[in-house]
């Protein structure tokens, strides 16, 4: 066994390393012709060493160089890495800023958008103000166009009125000669006085009456002194009751002008839908049912003829 490995190491000895070869027991021990076959197969001893140095070179090149090629290529991509990091920083910035702009044109777009519904408001607001405006004028103008109207039928009916006067108070007497009191009525100053001295069947309610004089520009008869009440009483004539201008309201005695009745002697006490009604000569005025048909006297002021 020990044989087998000295051969073995004999075999193996020039690929050892150069340090093993100088002390050499085993090479000793052995004969010497073998020895000197060994000594002449590894004669140039440089080669011996040559070898291994330009592996070592070989591979510390190859390393030298790889370290080189990928020192340089780490640093451009770390540049890269750089640039990109500081565009990707620079297009958050942009991006912030056109985020702020959004922001800013949502914030513009409410505002206006608010105040465009104001607008709209307003001008609704200012077409209701104008046609509401144009309305008013519309009754401005027919106001002026009636009042016009108005003016004009007044002065047709002055002119009427006038004409009826000059017929009535004039032109209807025997001699044309004007009068204070219409044909048919009886002056007793500073009044004109007509009574419905008739039948029957041509009596009235009070309210009948006073419309039939209100008709003939005149009231039912009104006496506010002892004196009017002696008119009243001198313009009527017969035995049956004449209704005069006084009345029961809200419990009093009131006379068709709206005065009170200033002598409570003359009447008796107030009854409700009551009216007076004058018999010619008695001092006392009976108090009866407005609604019983009577004869009626009217009073009106008559015209003054001289200045
Ligand atoms: C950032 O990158 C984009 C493409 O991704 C390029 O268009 C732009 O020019 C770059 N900007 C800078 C500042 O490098
Ligand atoms: C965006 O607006 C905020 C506040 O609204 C502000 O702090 C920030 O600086 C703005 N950014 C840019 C890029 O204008
Ligand atoms: C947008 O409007 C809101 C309130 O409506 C306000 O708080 C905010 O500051 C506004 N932003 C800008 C950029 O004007
Ligand atoms: C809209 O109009 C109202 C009054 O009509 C006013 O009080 C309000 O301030 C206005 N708003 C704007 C945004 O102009
Ligand atoms: C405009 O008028 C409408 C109703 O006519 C109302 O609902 C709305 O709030 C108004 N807008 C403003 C800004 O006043
Ligand atoms: C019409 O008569 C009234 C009095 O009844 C008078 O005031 C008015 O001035 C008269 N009108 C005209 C146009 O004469
Ligand atoms: C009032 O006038 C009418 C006609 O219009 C006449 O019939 C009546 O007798 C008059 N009344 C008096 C009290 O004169
Ligand atoms: C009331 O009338 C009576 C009779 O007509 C008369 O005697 C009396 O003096 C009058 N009284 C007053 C206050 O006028």
């Amino acid at each position: 066994m020990e044989e087998i490995t000295g051969e073995a190491d004999y075999v193996n000895a020039p690929e050892g390393p150069a340090d093993k070869k100088a002390p050499r027991p085993d090479d000793t021990k052995k004969g010497s012709a073998p020895e000197g076959t060994v000594d002449t197969k590894a004669s140039p001893p440089g080669l011996r060493f040559v070898l291994p140095i330009a592996v070592c070179w070989i591979i510390l090149l190859a390393i030298m160089g790889l370290r080189i090629y990928f020192t340089s290529e780490l640093s451009e991509d770390n540049a890269k890495q750089t640039a990109e990091i500081l565009n990707l920083t620079s297009r958050i910035q942009e991006l912030e800023t056109r985020k702020n702009l959004t922001v800013q044109y949502d914030n513009l777009t409410q505002a206006y958008t608010v105040l465009e519904s104001n607008n709209t408001n307003l001008s609704a607001e200012v077409q209701e103000l104008s046609k509401l405006n144009q309305q008013l004028e519309t009754w401005k103008n027919n106001l002026i166009r009636q009042i016009q109207d108005m003016e004009t039928t007044w002065n047709e009916l002055n002119i009427s009125r006038a004409q009826w006067s000059i017929n009535s108070y004039c032109l209807g007497n025997t001699d044309k000669k004007c009068q204070p009191c219409q044909k048919g009525w009886d002056l007793t100053e500073p009044s004109c006085y007509a009574s419905s001295y008739l039948p029957y069947p041509g009596w009235i309610t009070w309210e009948e009456a006073q419309e039939d004089c209100r008709g003939n520009n005149s009231d039912l008869a009104v006496a506010h002194d002892s004196e009017e009440k002696e008119a009243i009483n001198t313009n009527s004539f017969g035995l049956n009751g004449y209704w005069i201008g006084l009345r029961v309201e809200d419990g009093k005695w009131k006379w068709v002008d709206g005065s009170d009745l200033t002598n409570s002697s003359w009447i008796p006490a107030p009854v409700d839908g009551h009216c007076a009604l004058l018999y010619t000569g008695r001092d006392i005025w009976s108090s009866v049912s407005c609604d019983k048909p009577q004869q009626w006297i009217c009073q009106q002021k008559a015209l003054s003829l001289s200045v």
